[in-house]
């Protein structure tokens, strides 16, 4: 555990947040793509179809977690990410809800074990066109789950970091943190957003919106399209504008440093 420590520490520290770009191959070929850029791996894995469940799907990679997280440690890994996703106008099925959860938990267990800090992520879509009200419930449901098989599984909540999906800036205060508050125990340390498809200055300012009231959490970023668009779209794969892409980069990493710290205007 004190090696996970001080890595949740590192990550969970003022003006700090994670720039995701663990994206599976086929969404990196989507990005690159959208620049014109062939995605050349043939390799792809990812979510995957659940067998009895209404179209839903599962995140499979439990077999052989364990001896890859030691390698990964040993390489100079200190934490890792377990995203599935949860579909609303699927059901959700209560067979999703379940092995989304558990998932989760086998996966942080195993984490932990091997020195790992892990990023916990049931990514609850934002497609669909029910109410915010339906999206609460279904968080609800699913937050409980989760917590409860990581109980379960004697998941150190000290040692664990969350990425959840937010809401608009109207409806952040009332929703999102509302919803986090009744179901995240203030023993987990931090909680980084993904940005979801929200545009880069709006991540920024929902991010900045969130840490404008105290929270139990250290509450940040681990964007991975907010941080990456205007990115991809000043390098369009030549090697000159790479210095250009490099600096891009940098300003929305230093708008989101201090969104973190609730000191970001727009
Ligand atoms: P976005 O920030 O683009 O939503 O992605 C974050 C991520 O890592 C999703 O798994």
């Amino acid at each position: 555990m004190t090696k996970i420590i001080s890595s949740y520490k590192t990550i969970a520290s003022p003006g700090r947040g994670i720039l995701a770009i663990d994206e599976s191959n086929a969404t990196c070929g989507k990005r690159l793509a959208s620049i014109g850029l062939d995605n050349t791996e043939t390799n792809r894995q990812g979510l995957v179809p659940l067998p009895g469940s209404n179209n839903e799907s599962w995140c499979q990679g439990l077999d052989g977690l364990a001896s890859r997280s030691t390698e990964y440690y040993k390489q100079g890994a200190r934490f890792a990410k377990w995203r599935t996703v949860v579909s609303i106008p699927c059901g959700p099925s209560a067979l999703a809800v379940k092995e989304a959860a558990w998932g989760l938990a086998r996966y942080a267990a195993i984490s932990q074990d091997n020195g790992l800090v892990p990023i916990v992520e049931p990514e609850i879509l934002l497609d669909g066109d029910h109410p915010i009200e339906r999206t609460l419930e279904v968080a609800e449901k699913v937050w409980s789950e989760v917590f409860f098989y990581l109980a379960e599984n004697n998941v150190v909540l000290e040692g664990i970091l969350l990425k959840p999906s937010m809401a608009s800036p109207e409806t952040i205060a009332k929703y999102t943190l509302t919803m986090l508050k009744r179901r995240v125990p203030p023993a987990v340390p931090g909680i980084m957003f993904l940005s979801g498809g929200q545009s880069e200055v709006e991540a920024t300012l929902n991010l900045n919106a969130m840490n404008q009231a105290p929270n139990p959490w250290h509450v940040s970023f681990s964007y991975a399209r907010a941080l990456q668009n205007t990115v991809l779209k000043t390098w369009q794969g030549r090697p000159e504008n790479t210095e250009a892409a490099q600096k891009s980069l940098l300003v929305r990493a230093k708008a989101n440093s201090l969104a973190q710290l609730g000191k970001y205007s727009a």
